[in-house]
């Protein structure tokens, strides 16, 4: 059959150039979104005498007939259409007849996918940042329960200081914060209608463009008809805001596992979340955050495509742009599935508080701790620093901890140390003296639960 574009070509095309142009099998996701912008689109039009107000109903009650039938399923999408929103304009057509065809006046696809797809990605964003309050809600309840435990802090992956696992649980929450207020940014130069730009140059119909993006709840229109329809910084940096919550949820995930295994054995994932082996009896494996580590990839992956789909474009709509919503569509539901399945594993996860605790009173985590007592006796840092060093070597040698040492042994290093030095040395007291803003002490953690329950929301 020929196209509705047929006209200077016979718009009788090969079934495999049908099937390589088409793009209904994955922008049929828009329909809605095609729907409601068409409904917006007739009702200017008629708004505007462009079309009649008769004509304009007629156009609006066939489309809603349409999106009723496709929610219910009465209607289903003719995959060998060219893409949705062919789809729609021929059921529309074929519905309403000859009136179907005064739709299109005014608009082009150009500048419709533009609007169906900022639409689409606005509910996107939304949905993702919503699941990220959620996760970070979960989050601040695990830092609560874990808010005095005690665990090893690393850099290096040495045993470095010691922390509380609250304190590790909100640095991520933390993450999640910046990734939401990234999300909160990029919604707003997606909110910006390009509707009305039409195919690059505007139009010579009197529209109001404003009246349309109003009714679509957009806060803005854009104000360059060519950059209108060709614009997708949006895109861009919708999968770049997506990336980066992968990233975060990638290192977490690296530790979940590293956590779980028989080396650390500081948290237990819960069975509902990890799977055994087909031949290792003892196998507790954690697939969960694996499947999220690898799936990051996935999402960079999307990033890539996009930033290099877009290089090199000429002004304004090339059907390049067709390969935007893939990788978008393909980064988004990526990172739902991510944020659900994190925040489930995080709820019902246990520490197991003792190993935590027996890991960080080995290591001499507490060697930054000998030498401030040390500097608070009058001693410069670096001096005390020197001194805590030799300590440590000679309990490595005699295969000490620097709690057994006795007050004689201590003396013997410097003159300066005193039975106040154990207390010094306590892992509880390391973290509770650690009451610089932002840092591990109970207090400071128990802030920063306050500080993202008060601002993940918003
Ligand atoms: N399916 C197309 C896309 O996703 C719609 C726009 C087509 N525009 C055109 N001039 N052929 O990009």
């Amino acid at each position: 059959m020929a196209k509705m574009w047929a006209g200077r070509t016979s718009g009788l095309t090969d079934k495999i150039a049908d099937d390589f142009n088409s793009s209904i099998s994955f922008d049929s996701k828009m329909y809605r979104q095609d729907i409601l912008g068409s409904m917006a689109h007739a009702s200017m039009l008629g708004y505007k005498n462009i079309i009649t107000k008769e004509e304009s109903d007629k156009l609006i009650d066939g489309l809603q007939t349409i999106l009723t039938d496709l929610e219910s399923g009465s209607l289903a999408i003719d995959l060998s259409a060219e893409d949705i929103h062919m789809f729609v304009e021929q059921v529309l057509t074929e519905r309403i007849g000859e009136t179907g065809k005064k739709l299109h006046t005014a608009r082009s696809r150009n500048d419709q996918v533009a609007l169906d797809f900022r639409m689409y990605l606005k509910d996107q964003i939304t949905t993702i940042k919503g699941l990220l309050v959620q996760l970070n809600k979960a989050l601040c309840e695990k830092a609560k329960e874990y808010a005095f435990a005690i665990m090893p802090g690393y850099t290096h992956l040495q045993r470095a200081q010691p922390i509380t696992f609250g304190h590790h649980l909100m640095a991520y929450a933390f993450m999640f914060l910046r990734d939401i207020d990234r999300l909160t940014d990029c919604y707003k130069r997606t909110d910006v209608s390009p509707i009305g730009s039409c195919a690059l140059a505007g139009t010579t119909f009197d529209t109001d463009r404003v009246y349309e993006a109003e009714k679509l709840g957009f806060s803005e229109v854009c104000l360059n008809s060519l950059d209108g329809v060709s614009d997708r910084d949006f895109t861009v940096e919708f999968i770049s805001a997506c990336s980066l919550i992968m990233m975060h949820l990638s290192r977490f995930s690296e530790e979940m596992i590293l956590w779980s295994s028989w080396e650390f054995k500081f948290i237990e994932l819960s069975d509902d979340y990890t799977t055994g082996s087909s031949i290792m009896p003892q196998k507790k494996n954690p697939d969960m955050a694996e499947l999220v580590r690898g799936k990051t990839g996935r999402v960079y992956g999307d990033l890539m495509s996009i930033l290099t789909v877009l290089k090199g474009l000429p002004l304004a709509y090339n059907k390049d742009m067709q390969e935007d919503k893939e990788c978008a569509f393909d980064a988004s539901e990526t990172v739902i599935a991510c944020i659900t399945i994190f925040e489930k594993m995080i709820k019902t996860m246990t520490a197991n508080t003792e190993n935590m605790k027996n890991a960080a009173s080995k290591g001499f985590i507490n060697a930054t701790d000998l030498a401030d007592y040390l500097v608070g006796k009058g001693l410069p840092f670096r001096s005390a620093y020197k001194i805590s060093g030799s300590i440590v070597k000679d309990c490595i040698k005699n295969n000490k901890i620097l709690e057994e040492l006795t007050l004689g042994e201590y003396k013997s290093y410097s003159d300066l140390i005193e039975e106040d030095v154990y207390n010094a040395i306590d892992l509880k007291t390391c973290v509770e003296k650690r009451i610089s803003l932002g840092g591990t002490s109970f207090n400071s953690v128990l802030s920063q639960i306050e500080y993202v329950t008060k601002n993940g929301a918003k």
